[in-house]
């Protein structure tokens, strides 16, 4: 036993490390699965990954005691979510930067490697405060990519898979490896940042991003009768009013979401030609859209239902993945604290 342990974990190690995650702020939608949770179901088989619960990331934005007291039950959601379209725990570690307090510490000292004015340059804190409508900025949300620096350079990332949106992110990181490595010797690798290359899934009602504050969400958990009315509610070529008018298919959701969902590809040519021809109504688009949708949900359902009830299970493999991530936020944090020359 202890030797195919050992095997394990030396195989492991020689493997790049991935580290990505999400904010448990709710339910995961299609343009998650799409943009990120797919990418990560693959990256699993051939890198060590890590995917972390970010909670504390979450506080910067949602602060409210109502929220707060829901971390673990909005986590559990989010690792439901995971185990629904196939991240396998015993593949990868599924962690919650909660349980991990080391990360707070790398943080503080990753802190003083960083410029107020640097912060304050990251786009995303200016998109954060113009959509949260947020005047001034508090320490921590300034010091957000401080913190994700800290979770990728805590397991020593070298690639992380994120949107578009995030490479500032990274950026920081990158920043901070070099700066530490270049003054007090070389701890970290300097991490990349993997951009998907599927872009982001345009909402239900045409807006350019899927996004839970806008409502325009089809939501892994959604069941069949949900599917069904977001899509017949859907957006499409506003200037076609009758089924006869020739319609637009490029750029129109429904159309879109075809290409993405439906695997009959045959059937999605048919129905885009006969769309611009005016020879197909809406509702026939649609109907033949929800029924991709759910086909494709469906095996995501399935597994759902094999864990929705096992709240210990789920609990069990947090509890199980932070320990292994806090083992190695241990060992690094050790090495930075002996580097710096702070510890003995
Ligand atoms: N900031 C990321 C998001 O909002 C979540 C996150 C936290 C993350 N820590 C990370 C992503 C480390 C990648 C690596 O989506």
């Amino acid at each position: 036993m202890n030797k195919l342990n050992n095997k394990k974990k030396s195989s492991i190690s020689n493997k790049p490390r991935i580290l990505t995650g999400d904010r448990p702020t709710g339910p995961m939608h299609l343009g998650h699965y799409v943009g990120s949770l797919k990418n990560r179901v693959k990256l699993q088989d051939t890198y060590d990954c890590f995917f972390i619960i970010a909670d504390l990331h979450m506080l910067t934005t949602t602060l409210s005691k109502e929220k707060t007291s829901k971390i673990n039950q909005l986590s559990r959601g989010l690792v439901l979510d995971y185990l629904s379209v196939g991240i396998d725990p015993e593949k990868c570690v599924i962690y919650q930067q909660s349980k991990v307090p080391e990360v707070a510490y790398l943080s503080l000292l990753f802190s003083m490697l960083v410029t107020v004015p640097r912060c304050q340059r990251v786009p995303t804190l200016k998109d954060v405060m113009h959509d949260l409508k947020i005047k001034k900025p508090s320490l921590g949300l300034l010091t957000y990519p401080v913190l994700q620096a800290a979770d990728i350079l805590m397991v020593k990332g070298n690639l992380v898979p994120v949107g578009k949106d995030q490479e500032s992110h990274v950026e920081i990181s990158r920043e901070i490896a070099k700066a530490f490595n270049k003054m007090y010797g070389e701890v970290f690798p300097v991490p990349k940042a993997l951009i998907g290359d599927t872009g982001t899934l345009i909402g239900t009602d045409g807006q350019a991003k899927m996004s839970k504050s806008i409502g325009n969400c089809i939501y892994l958990s959604d069941d069949q009768e949900t599917v069904n009315q977001k899509v017949m509610g859907m957006y499409t070529d506003p200037n076609r009013i009758h089924p006869t008018d020739p319609g637009k298919a490029i750029g129109n959701p429904v159309f879109i979401y075809h290409d993405a969902f439906n695997t009959n590809k045959g059937e999605v040519e048919d129905l885009k030609d006969r769309y611009k021809k005016g020879k197909v109504g809406d509702v026939e688009v649609k109907q033949k859209l929800a029924k991709a949708i759910n086909n494709f949900l469906d095996p995501i359902r399935k597994k759902r239902a094999k864990y929705e009830r096992k709240t210990d299970l789920i609990n069990q493999i947090i509890k199980q993945g932070s320990q292994k991530a806090r083992l190695e936020a241990q060992q690094t944090l050790n090495q930075v604290l002996k580097t710096m020359g702070i510890k003995n």
